[in-house]
């Protein structure tokens, strides 16, 4: 391309940003249809999200990937998916009958071998490596949140992030444990495990903007639920903060599973003495009763990050749950 070419192919791009939508910005075509073949032209985020993302509907399911941080950082998983055959699991456009064509695969491809460019600008000094994200300016929803980070990085041991009323209440607190290093941790060894700074981004523009459920209308408050013997209450303000994260099939830092209400239920012969709530080694477990073989105290006493103990009040409510039948108040 001469310098003038690409100065008005510039301008051209700045006015249809402006202007009234993608209408104008130059649609790339691959050279000859074929998968493998050169798309001639530069390839960016526009071109993506019109020729690919918009097109296949990929964004009325995935609203985050109108944002250039998140489609790019997810921009090979999408590849993968969209090249599976229709019908298999997990090929994208979920329920489409029909795959991509090849010549819209093929830009997807180049896009990503020139490093996922945003715009088109002609040879960008430095190689990108140590590129800050980019700043988030789309709304985003909890779903967003949840799919884009706390699925990925935090729900195998917090099961309790998938509710929007438990994450909302205590947005600022699993924001700070990100921001400060201490989470996510690794299932695998329990060790300190890598975020993408976009997830951190994502999820920073999120509990910034009051951690609204939608992305289209403000944040409102929602009550947290009271402290009650049912099951749903006791997960919500015992169980989820200060047990599941090592009680849970996907953690087994501890024995016995308390992530679910159908899990706790399955050992409820060895964990309750429904003649004598007080007695059942569940409770026994919770003060370290010695008769009964326990010794550390729940939550352990020796998790990196301090957990409060369980007060004489929450445990009165854990034994009058025992007492009604465990009631799940689901
Ligand atoms: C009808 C809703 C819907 C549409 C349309 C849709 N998806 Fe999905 N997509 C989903 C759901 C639900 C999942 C989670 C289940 C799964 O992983 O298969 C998912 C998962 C994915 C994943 C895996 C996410 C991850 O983090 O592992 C990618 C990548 C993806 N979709 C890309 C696309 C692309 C690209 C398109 C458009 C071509 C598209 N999707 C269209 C619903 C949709
Ligand atoms: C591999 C399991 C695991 C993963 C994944 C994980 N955590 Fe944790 N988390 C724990 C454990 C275990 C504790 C309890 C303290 C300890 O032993 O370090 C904890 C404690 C916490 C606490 C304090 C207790 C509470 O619930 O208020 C917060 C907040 C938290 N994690 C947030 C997160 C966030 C946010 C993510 C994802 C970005 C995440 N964690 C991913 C295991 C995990
Ligand atoms: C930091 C990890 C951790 C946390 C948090 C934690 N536990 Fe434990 N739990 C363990 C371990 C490990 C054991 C095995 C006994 C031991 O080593 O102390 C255990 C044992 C138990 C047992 C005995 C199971 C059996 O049959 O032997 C019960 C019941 C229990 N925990 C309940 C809880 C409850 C309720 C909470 C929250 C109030 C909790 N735990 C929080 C790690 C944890």
């Amino acid at each position: 391309m001469t310098h003038s070419l690409k100065t008005a192919f510039f301008l051209l791009f700045v006015l249809s940003a402006v202007g009234c939508g993608d209408s104008n910005h130059s649609k790339i075509t691959p050279s000859n249809d074929g998968f493998d073949s050169p798309v001639s032209g530069k390839v960016d985020f526009q071109n993506i999200q019109s020729q690919v993302l918009e097109k296949y509907d990929c964004t009325r399911c995935h609203s985050s990937y109108r944002s250039f941080s998140v489609a790019s950082a997810n921009a090979e998983k999408i590849l993968e998916r969209m090249s599976r055959q229709p019908g298999e699991v997990g090929f994208m456009p979920q329920g489409g009958s029909k795959r991509a064509s090849r010549g819209d695969l093929a830009i997807l491809q180049k896009w990503i071998n020139d490093g996922t460019p945003e715009i088109n600008e002609p040879d960008e000094p430095g190689d990108g490596e140590d590129d800050p994200v980019e700043p988030i300016t789309t709304p985003i929803s909890f779903e967003m949140v949840s799919n884009e980070v706390l699925e990925k990085r935090c729900n195998t041991c917090h099961t309790q992030f998938r509710t929007y009323r438990y994450v909302k209440n205590n947005a600022d607190r699993i924001l700070s444990f990100v921001k400060s290093g201490q989470m996510p941790l690794s299932p695998r060894n329990n060790q300190i495990a890598e975020m993408k700074d976009v997830e951190k981004a994502l999820l920073e523009v999120w509990v910034n903007a009051g951690a609204p459920e939608f992305a289209d209308t403000p944040a409102e408050d929602v009550e947290p639920l009271p402290l009650e013997p049912t099951w749903i209450s006791l997960q919500e303000n015992i169980f989820g903060p200060r047990c599941v994260m090592c009680h849970s099939q996907n953690n087994r830092r501890g024995p016995i599973d308390i992530s679910t209400y159908e899990a706790f239920e399955e050992q409820a012969e060895d964990l309750f003495d429904m003649a004598d709530p007080f007695n059942s080694p569940f409770i026994g477990a919770i003060i370290a009763r010695e008769e009964q073989d326990f010794l550390d105290p729940m939550p352990a006493e020796w998790a990196r990050i301090p957990l409060e103990p369980v007060s004489q009040e929450e445990l009165l409510v854990i034994e009058e749950w025992i007492r009604r039948g465990r009631p799940s108040g689901l």
